[in-house]
């Protein structure tokens, strides 16, 4: 499928950053400078769960997604400090990020819980942007395209068809998060690509064509435009850079201008 076909996303993923009560200035300055690009770019910003209600309210009639940054695999129940898909529907989220590579590091998540909360949340209206991509270590072996094959697959197990439209995968090099290293455009577009053909296997050229697949790991307002232009680059996942209202809003306008 054409590339033009498919909108641009541009997810901001503000980690564990910034306060609820600096959400709204944040909200009206990033809506200031995106204006008249929001109808054909999708911008969302993942927020950390205490912020999330005020981001709801400041992006609220914008076109402006929210979401989370992690989901509980469980529908409900004995889980102490953890958060359902029903528990963010219900507060208005609409995404929730999935297996980002500091969840895998630091809290143990593998492949087999990533699908397990990839179900979760496609169990529910929200839509999940499943991350994978691979240490430097993987890429020096020369394993990276079996390694993100098999993290595609496994996240996708037993997804339905009609459910995959709404999953969102974000190509993250572990080596290019907040580290200033960016993969060059070739090499996003190349994993971007056999990701691409990865759920074309799986679901058909055309679900595949239809499929958004972002590129993460020190995208900012210097380097989106040429990482945008890839043909497989569907948008972006963007940690530091979507802090600050005015870079994030820099590569918001590029996404749209594409
Ligand atoms: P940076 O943009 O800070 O490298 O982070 C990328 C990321 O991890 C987004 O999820």
């Amino acid at each position: 499928m054409n590339k033009d076909l498919r909108q641009p996303i541009i997810a901001g993923n503000w980690k564990m950053n910034m306060l609820a009560s600096q959400v709204e200035a944040y909200a009206q300055e990033l809506l200031l400078l995106t204006q008249g690009h929001e109808s054909w770019c999708k911008t969302v910003v993942c927020a950390p769960y205490p912020l999330l209600p005020a981001a709801i309210d400041a992006f609220k009639g914008s076109g402006v997604g929210t979401g989370a940054q992690n989901l509980s695999m469980h529908a409900s129940g004995a889980y102490t400090g953890e958060v359902s898909a029903a528990q963010l529907i219900d507060i208005g989220a609409e995404y929730v990020i999935i297996g980002h590579s500091e969840r895998r590091a630091y809290y143990g998540e593998t492949d087999e819980i990533v699908n397990k909360k990839s179900l979760a949340a496609l169990e529910s209206p929200l839509r999940p942007i499943i991350c994978v991509g691979e240490t430097l270590q993987q890429r020096e072996l020369g394993v990276t395209f079996d390694l993100v094959s098999m993290q595609v697959k496994t996240a996708l197990h037993e997804v339905a068809a009609d459910a995959l439209g709404r999953v969102i995968i974000a190509y993250e090099p572990v080596w290019a998060i907040g580290t200033g290293v960016t993969a060059t455009p070739e090499d996003a577009q190349e994993v971007c690509h056999a990701i691409r053909e990865v759920i074309s296997g799986l679901y058909g050229q055309e679900a595949a064509g239809a499929t958004p697949i972002l590129y993460g790991g020190s995208m900012n307002d210097k380097n989106a435009r040429e990482l945008l232009m890839m043909p497989d680059v569907d948008g972006g996942l963007i940690g530091g850079a979507s802090l600050k209202p005015e870079s994030f809003a820099v590569i918001v306008n590029a996404a749209s201008q594409r």
